[in-house]
């Protein structure tokens, strides 16, 4: 079992990770009231387990369908329904048990109920375990844009028990390992080596090797985080990978690819960036390009109109004087936030089409 502590603004917390994590849950929550959220399929797989950990029954269960259709303000005013009808008060708490969606939609639920109540975490998907539980972003999808919506509202604490992740889809459990390959990439060639040698979506890993990940994960994330709440140029640092990435998701209406999917495809054009500028060698280049594809195969982006990505990379808020703002690698364990020009940026995107093994097929059915 590892403890990681996080500091981040005023908030103190700790981030238990481990098989049988979940047993911490009863004594974190001794003494309060609180309401349990998560999904229908979360809570029907894990929810016995999780009952079993609480020790105490809960003032109440709320269950909403986490698809991201759902992460939504309408939620939310359900979730607050809930709340008001468990006699929840300022001193209650609500414990969050799911994946991103889960996480994001209760605990901005608590952010805004009475003007803030505790919350901890108990994030379900990989993805969840080492990205969106550590860090205080929560919020709802707004018609206009996703995660329009939202507030800065730390945990108290974060649970994650890695037997959560014995019944997760395995193109789930590959989304969460192409963020743990990005903190790798920014901050932990020990971390990057380990991933090369493990297997595709790091399935079947031991449990050993698989808490180090995700503890090493949370470990960058909180560093980060720590030295920048807000989205200062330290925090943006955790966007590599992402500037094409959303560009990606959006010209697909999000349906395409999951969210790991297109940073994976993220992460190989930001090197692929960084060495065309001389910035990366040419041996980092190909470890990460290696790195990311060993982590599993990834929809196609070969049919895509490059210029729909092209332009959406600019809708990314990321541009500044015209220029788009990238987070580079610049080494194994090392990234810079520079600024790129469209035509570089296009230069890359067409150097990870030609990487793209369904045009590689294509080209050798010819
Ligand atoms: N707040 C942040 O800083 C932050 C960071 C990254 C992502 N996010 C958000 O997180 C969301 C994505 O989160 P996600 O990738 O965890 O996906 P998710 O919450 O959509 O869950 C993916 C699927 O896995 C299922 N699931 C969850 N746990 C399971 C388990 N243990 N076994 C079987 N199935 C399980 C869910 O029911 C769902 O169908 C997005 O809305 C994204 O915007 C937030
Ligand atoms: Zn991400």
């Amino acid at each position: 079992m590892r403890e990681i502590p996080i500091a981040a603004g005023q908030a103190r917390y700790a981030v238990h990770v481990g098989r049988g994590a979940v047993a911490r849950l009863g004594p974190l929550l001794a003494g309060r009231p609180f309401v349990v959220v998560s999904s229908p399929p979360v809570w029907r797989r894990h929810g016995e387990r999780v009952r079993a950990a609480l020790g105490v029954a809960p003032a109440a269960v709320t269950l909403f369908r986490d698809a991201e259709r759902h992460k939504t303000a309408g939620t939310v005013q359900r979730l607050h329904d809930a709340f008001l009808r468990a006699g929840l008060a300022r001193d209650g708490r609500v414990v969050a048990v799911g994946g991103g969606v889960v996480g994001d939609v209760a605990g901005f639920a608590a952010a805004t109920y009475m003007r803030g109540v505790d919350w901890v975490g108990v994030p379900t998907t990989l993805l969840s375990m080492v990205d969106s539980s550590v860090g205080g972003k929560v919020g709802v999808n707004h018609p206009a844009a996703k995660n329009l919506v939202g507030a800065f509202h730390q945990p108290r604490a974060v649970v994650e028990d890695t037997a959560f992740l014995d019944t997760l889809p395995a193109r789930e459990r590959q989304s969460g390992a192409y963020e743990i390959l990005k903190c790798a990439i920014l901050a932990d060639p020990p971390l990057f080596a380990s991933l090369r040698k493990g297997p595709p979506a790091l399935r079947g890993w031991a449990d050993g090797p698989l808490e180090d990940a995700v503890a090493a994960a949370v470990r960058i994330k909180g560093e980060v985080v720590a030295a920048d709440e807000r989205e200062g140029d330290r925090r943006r640092l955790l966007n590599l990978g992402h500037t094409f990435g959303h560009a990606l998701e959006a010209v697909t209406a999000y349906a395409r690819f999951t969210h790991g999917e297109a940073v994976g495809w993220g992460l190989v054009a930001a090197a692929a960036l960084a060495r065309r500028r001389g910035a990366l060698s040419e041996g980092d280049f190909t470890a990460i390009a290696e790195a990311v594809d060993a982590l599993g195969p990834r929809p196609p982006i070969r049919d895509l109109r490059a210029k729909a990505v092209l332009d959406a990379l600019g809708r990314d808020k990321k541009v500044k004087d015209g220029r788009l703002v990238f987070v580079l690698p610049v080494g194994i364990g090392r990234a810079v936030i520079e600024t790129v020009s469209a035509d570089e940026a296009k230069a890359a995107y067409t150097e990870i089409v030609a990487r793209d093994p369904a045009r590689r097929g294509k080209r050798r059915s010819r």
